[in-house]
């Protein structure tokens, strides 16, 4: 096991944010994302099971849709770890409506902490973490841990879009737009989540650029890392593989 590394601030900000969104989750990260979202969620599942993985782990999975979304796509045995039990409560009942309980187990744990073994998965994937965590770098050397030598790890985060076109209306978007649709498609806690998102996603790549975060995977033992911006870069897909000997 890792380090004992006590629950911070940070993890109890994002157990209050996302106390209230489990029930529309999914239905509005769909619609606020223009669609996006799922394209997204689609080619982290693509990189997972291209590993052809008997034993996946998906950290802070929410809902459970991404943990859905590999078990329909292979027949690994998952396990879905999140920080905020209402969300995994959620998850829990999707889990049991798409008869997939004999293969997902999801339990609460926080990835800068996870109560597993070394070498424990063959892959693991995490979506929307790292915006999350005081230090991603820490973090994500704690899930290159869980990982077997040779195991492949995928994960998506939204981005800021570089492109000057793109980045004006993803700022008016992010700023003017979400804010509004979120307040109006799913009440207060879905405003509070619209308002703090834009700002949230241009402040994290600020203290951790993307290059940050690539070397921060090789220091962890992870080789091979990728990354592939999507939609104009609103979104980012990173994977790599952990190195035989690490
Ligand atoms: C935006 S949601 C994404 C949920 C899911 N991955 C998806 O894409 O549908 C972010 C999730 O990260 C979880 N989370 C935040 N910090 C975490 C941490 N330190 N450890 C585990 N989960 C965490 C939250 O509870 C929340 O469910």
């Amino acid at each position: 096991m890792g380090t004992k590394r006590a629950p911070t601030e940070v993890n109890g900000f994002a157990r209050s944010l996302f106390r209230d969104l489990p029930s529309r989750y999914d239905t509005l990260a769909y619609l606020l994302s223009f669609g996006q979202d799922r394209r997204w969620r689609r080619a982290v599942v693509d990189r997972i099971t291209a590993a052809h993985p008997k034993k996946v782990l998906d950290v802070a999975c929410g809902p459970a849709g991404v943990t859905l979304a590999i078990a329909a796509a292979c027949d690994a045995e998952i396990v879905g770890i999140d920080l905020t039990e209402d969300m995994l409560r959620e998850g829990l009942s999707n889990v049991r409506a798409a008869g997939a309980s004999d293969r997902i187990k999801l339990a609460i744990a926080r990835a800068e902490e996870l109560p597993f073994g070394d070498g424990t998965f063959d892959a693991i994937s995490f979506s929307y973490l790292m915006r999350y965590v005081d230090d991603p770098a820490t973090t994500i050397g704690e899930l290159a841990r869980c990982l077997a030598p040779g195991g492949t790890i995928a994960c998506l985060e939204f981005h800021v879009p570089r492109w000057a076109p793109a980045h004006a209306v993803w700022w008016l978007y992010t700023r003017v737009g979400l804010p509004i649709a979120g307040g109006l498609s799913g009440g207060r806690a879905w405003y509070r989540v619209g308002r703090f998102l834009g700002p949230n996603i241009s402040n994290h790549y600020l203290r951790h650029p993307v290059g940050a975060h690539v070397a921060a995977w090789r220091a962890a033992g992870l080789q091979d890392v990728r990354i592939k911006p999507m939609s104009f870069g609103g979104g980012l897909i990173m994977w790599a593989t952990r190195a035989a000997g690490a």
